[in-house]
């Protein structure tokens, strides 16, 4: 049972979505909650288990022994791994992601991850971004929002980060998974955020809200 409303925000890696949350959850006083790290936590204590992450078999046990929670500091969601809070150097370091698209196709890793983000809901209002949140972690929510940018720009984008990764397999793994894969939810408004900087796009998400 959804408490509080949730702004839902998807998209594509390095499409400038986290950013854009961010600020928006800020301007409205929410609790900004991005679901790729949850994603990147379990990986991060699934790869440190030994498990490879293309066995799916092993994925799925190694998962289940891991104690994953969202305490809330300073408007946002942190994640931690059996107590202990992970950095983003440990969510973004290089084996996480190359392996966190492969964790997150695993069914049951999804469907304690989409548990968990359905119960941050009684915590506040929330900004929550991810890949699946307007389709399948709160598709009743009147306030959906699809954030995208060309391939181009995305690939630039990870590449100012200090990324090396390649966005583009990520993104096919995400797009063509079985279980809820990246699609635009229904009733989304679709923000093409490919030559917008960040305060309009900002501007274009919160013009649309009531
Ligand atoms: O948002 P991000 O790029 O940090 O997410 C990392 C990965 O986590 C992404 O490639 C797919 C997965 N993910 C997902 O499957 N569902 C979500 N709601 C969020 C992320």
């Amino acid at each position: 049972m959804q408490a509080h409303p949730v702004i839902t925000i998807d998209g594509p890696a390095a499409s400038g979505k986290s950013s854009v949350a961010r600020l928006v959850a800020g301007r409205r006083g929410a609790i900004y909650v991005n679901t790729g790290n949850m994603y990147r936590a379990m990986t991060w204590a699934v790869l440190q288990s030994g498990v490879d992450a293309t066995d799916a078999e092993a994925v799925r046990a190694a998962a289940a022994a891991v104690i994953l929670d969202s305490p809330v500091a300073e408007g946002r969601t942190q994640v931690s791994v059996n107590g202990r809070v992970l950095g983003d150097d440990e969510l973004n370091s290089d084996p996480v992601n190359k392996a966190v698209s492969l964790v997150a196709r695993v069914p049951e890793v999804r469907e304690r991850l989409v548990a968990a983000q359905r119960a941050l809901a009684c915590l506040g209002p929330l900004v929550m971004e991810g890949r699946d949140i307007g389709s399948v972690v709160f598709p009743d929510s009147p306030l959906k929002f699809y954030i995208d940018a060309s391939e181009e720009v995305r690939a630039a984008r990870r590449r100012a980060q200090g990324h090396t990764d390649q966005v583009a397999e990520r993104d096919r793994l995400d797009s063509t998974r079985k279980t809820s894969p990246l699609v635009v939810p229904q009733g989304a408004v679709v923000i093409d955020n490919s030559r917008l900087t960040l305060d309009q796009a900002v501007e274009a998400v919160l013009s649309r809200l009531p």
